[in-house]
Formats: structure tokens, C-alpha cells, sequence
């Protein structure tokens, strides 16, 4: 069965088909560029390195998130010989399949597909399966670790990663602050994964072995000026929208100049915009 994808604090699936196009920009390319990091420091020196022989999903892709660090991080020879891109949302999938397009990929399918619910994919199917700063947007966090455990082969890596620090909610947090300091603070969907120990905890109880299963923390800071751009954009427009919830109009007209001075802030703080996560490896 189906499950339902509304998140309670997520206004899906509009929030994602609206953000598809101009997703990578506005996220500082802080997702991309972790993952691209975890492939070539992480996964290349483990027992489980992705080569040429490799059949790889890349599940809640957005974009092709996966598609895209795959090509940054590895030489053409090394790529998988075979890659699922899939999302939930139709347009995050037009959006992968635009982008891959003229990818190096070998071969490459992208498909509308529920992570929760992977009833079209075969039993130990894959030899790594990526699932990239999205397992807070799931209603059912646990069944989508089932499906990565169920799917993958037997001696398969998956590799899990989530926000330890998500830098725009603190930068928006501290907007409203500024403006209205008496309302309530933008929520953050599914924030126990911020707690350490959680993630982890999840894939224990839906099918990875405990020591099986390894958990690094990585600190990204957004530095470029077109990347803390893209961020700006995406505190300042709709996306954050519930922020400025009970807002005059008069407030509302300050809330750009707002979360400018906040990112001000942070990067006086950190030296950029500072993200942290949490990078699980699961071996199956
Ligand atoms: C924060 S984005 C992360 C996207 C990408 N993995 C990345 O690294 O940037 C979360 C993604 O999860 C997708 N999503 C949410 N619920 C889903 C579900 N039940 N099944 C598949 N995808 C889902 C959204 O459409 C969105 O593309």
C-alpha cells in the first residue's frame, strides 16, 4: 500500500514540485557538495567502493542529487554501470531527467517512486543505495530504511546522511527574532533527527545490523558568494513563508533585510554558512 506523503510540518508535495528548478542553487549546493565528499573520502577508501560493476539507487533524489555527485567525485571509468534516480515528487523527476540528460552516466533510469514503498524493485537489487538529507521528510522514516535494507544485495552499503545543524533554520530563527520576537519560531519537520543517536537508532530497528552500521560527523561551510545567494533567496522567498506567519504587511516588507543581517551574522560567527550532518554507512 501506498503510504501518504504529507509531512505535518512540510507543505508537500507543493513545497518540492515548486523548488524542483532552482533546488541546487538554493540549497548552496550544500547537499551536493556533501555527498560528493562523502563518495570520494568515505565510500572510495571503504570495503565497498563504487566501480564500474556497481548498480546504485539513489532514492528521494531530488534533482538527481546522487547522479550529479557520482559524476563530480568520480573518473568516467569508475562510474556505476547502472543507476535508479527516484523521487516521489513528478517534478524533482523531470527535473533529474533534464539535468541527466547528457550525463556520462552509462546508464540511467528515472522514475516516479515512493522510498517508503519501493513495491516495483526487486529483493537485493543493489550494491549501494543513497539516501541524501531526505529521511526527515518522510512520514515513515522506518519503512524507507526497510525498503533500503530489503532492496539492497546481501554485502550492499547504504549510505544515510541528515542535518546535525541546518543552517537556514537557524538563520531564519533568528530573523524572526528580529521582527517578532513574540511569535513562534518557524518548526523544523521531523527535528528528533537533529538529536544524535536517532538516525542510527532508526536503521538499527528496521533491519541493519548494530555492527554493521557506522555513523561520521561532517561540518560543510557555504563560503561562495552565488551559493550564500542561492540561500538568501530561498530564506527571503515563499519556501519560508510560514515564518512570517501573523506578520503586518509592514513586517513582512522587513523580512528580506532581515535574514540578510542574520546570514551576516552567521558568517561573522562560523566564516560562512555553516551545516553539519550526520553521514551513516550501512552494510546489509
Ligand atoms: C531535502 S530533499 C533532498 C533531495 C536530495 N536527496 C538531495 O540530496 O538534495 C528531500 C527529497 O525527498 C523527496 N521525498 C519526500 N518524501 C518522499 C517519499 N516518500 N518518497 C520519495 N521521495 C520523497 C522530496 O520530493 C525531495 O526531493
Amino acid at each position: 500500500m501506498a503510504s501518504p506523503i504529507q509531512h505535518p510540518q512540510l507543505p508537500l508535495p507543493g513545497y518540492f514540485s515548486k523548488f524542483a528548478s532552482f533546488y541546487i542553487r538554493q540549497t548552496g549546493h550544500s547537499t551536493l557538495n556533501i555527498l560528493s565528499d562523502v563518495i570520494s573520502n568515505d565510500v572510495q577508501w571503504s570495503s565497498h567502493p563504487i566501480g564500474p560493476d556497481s548498480v546504485i539507487h539513489d532514492t528521494a533524489a531530488g534533482p538527481a542529487v546522487g547522479a550529479a555527485a557520482l559524476v563530480t567525485s568520480l573518473p568516467k571509468d569508475q562510474l556505476p554501470k547502472e543507476l535508479l534516480v527516484s523521487d516521489i515528487v513528478p517534478m524533482m523527476v523531470s527535473a533529474a531527467r533534464e539535468s541527466l540528460t547528457s550525463s556520462p552516466l552509462p546508464y540511467v533510469e528515472c522514475k516516479e517512486l515512493d522510498s517508503q514503498a519501493l513495491t516495483s524493485v526487486p529483493d537485493n537489487y543493489f550494491t549501494h543505495s543513497i539516501n541524501n538529507f531526505s529521511i526527515f521528510t518522510f512520514t515513515n522514516p522506518g519503512d524507507a530504511i526497510q525498503e533500503t535494507y530489503r532492496t539492497l544485495r546481501p554485502a550492499g552499503l547504504a549510505i544515510i546522511t541528515c542535518w546535525r545543524r541546518f543552517a537556514p533554520m537557524y538563520i531564519v530563527h533568528a530573523a524572526q527574532q528580529k521582527i517578532r520576537p513574540d511569535l513562534p519560531l518557524m518548526p523544523t519537520p521531523s527535528p528528533e533527527f537533529y538529536e544524535e543517536g536517532v538516525l542510527q537508532k532508526v536503521v538499527e530497528e528496521h533491519g541493519f545490523a548494530k555492527d554493521k552500521v557506522t555513523v561520521v560527523e561532517k561540518t560543510f561551510l557555504v563560503t561562495e558568494a552565488e551559493d550564500i545567494a542561492g540561500l538568501t533567496t530561498l530564506m527571503s522567498g515563499d519556501m519560508m513563508a510560514k515564518a512570517r506567519e501573523g506578520y503586518t504587511e509592514e513586517q513582512k516588507s522587513q523580512w528580506g533585510e532581515s535574514v540578510q543581517q542574520s546570514v551576516k551574522e552567521e558568517i561573522e560567527r562560523f566564516g560562512g554558512i555553516r551545516f553539519d550532518a550526520y553521514i551513516l554507512f550501512a552494510i546489509k
